[in-house]
């Protein structure tokens, strides 16, 4: 059985169970729509997340996933068709977004081939891996947002790597929405700025949050729910013209 439009949408968000991906999770949720989400470490939380979601009305799963991890990857598309089979009776979902990610901030001079290769592995093969793996399983006219960064765009000392690796996601988004154009599935990029989250360790100590705030034009750092909400927004035919394209959510950071 393939997705309907009387049936409730459902989103796939990686990295669900804590941040940004919570917000994502949950927002979506009150928009209407069923979720998958998942986690790497830490169950609890993404049992925790897919309670509050039972909790607004909708259905919610929680699965493992390492995206570090290829042959976690490569198995994962198997995994979300049995699920969608036994919870939804159904053979496809409809929006996908590639959240989950780690920094490990590390100067040029600093950086080892084993940082250089989990960034890589994490941020940027897992994502490509994942997203080839479950593009049968997207419905025709879907959808899928790729997180980048604002450190795609800018350069703060210590991310060149992540920083470069964000810029080839939003790459690949574009190659993704030529590639797959026939079925009509979009594909674009949401880059965060400067989010009030655990990532990479937080945002350090009071001076420095002064400092990224002074350099954003709405004067404070982002919370996950302003990227939550936003996003949730765009899991609709209410965007259904945008596509390929990359949108910066940070409070106009570095401008
Ligand atoms: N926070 C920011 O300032 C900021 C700015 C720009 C872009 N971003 C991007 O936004 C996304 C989410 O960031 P966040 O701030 O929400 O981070 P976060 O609070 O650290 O949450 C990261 C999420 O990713 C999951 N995860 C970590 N390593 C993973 C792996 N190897 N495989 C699969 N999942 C993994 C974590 O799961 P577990 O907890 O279960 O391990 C968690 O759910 C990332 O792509 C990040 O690059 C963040």
């Amino acid at each position: 059985m393939n997705t309907t439009t009387n049936q409730p949408k459902i989103v796939l968000v990686t990295g669900g169970s804590r941040g940004i991906g919570k917000s994502i999770a949950l927002n979506a949720a009150k928009r209407g729509l069923d979720v998958i989400l998942t986690y790497n470490n830490n169950q609890e939380h993404g049992e925790a997340v897919v309670t509050e979601i039972k909790n607004i009305g909708r259905k919610a799963v929680a699965l493992k996933l390492d995206t570090a991890n290829m042959a976690s990857v490569m198995e994962f598309g198997n995994i979300i068709k049995d699920v969608l089979h036994k919870e939804w009776h159904r053979d496809q979902l409809d929006y996908l977004v590639n959240n989950a990610g780690i920094a490990q901030r590390s100067l040029i001079k600093d950086t080892t081939e084993e940082i250089f290769d989990h960034l890589v592995n994490v941020n940027f093969k897992g994502v490509f891996f994942l997203t080839q793996q479950l593009m049968p399983l997207i419905a025709d006219g879907g959808q899928i947002i790729n997180i980048s960064s604002g450190l795609a765009r800018f350069a703060f000392p210590g991310t060149a790597v992540y920083g470069a690796l964000k810029a080839g996601i939003e790459a690949l988004t574009r190659y993704f929405a030529k590639e797959y154009a026939d079925r009509k599935i979009r594909v674009n990029t949401v880059a965060p700025g400067a989010i009030d989250t655990e990532f990479g360790g937080g945002k350090g100590d009071e001076a420095h949050r002064q400092q990224i705030a002074s350099q954003t034009a709405l004067g404070r750092l982002g919370n996950a729910e302003d990227i939550g909400l936003f996003i949730a927004s765009m899991l609709s035919d209410d965007s259904r013209f945008v596509n390929a394209q990359r949108i910066e959510i940070g409070g106009g950071i570095m401008i």
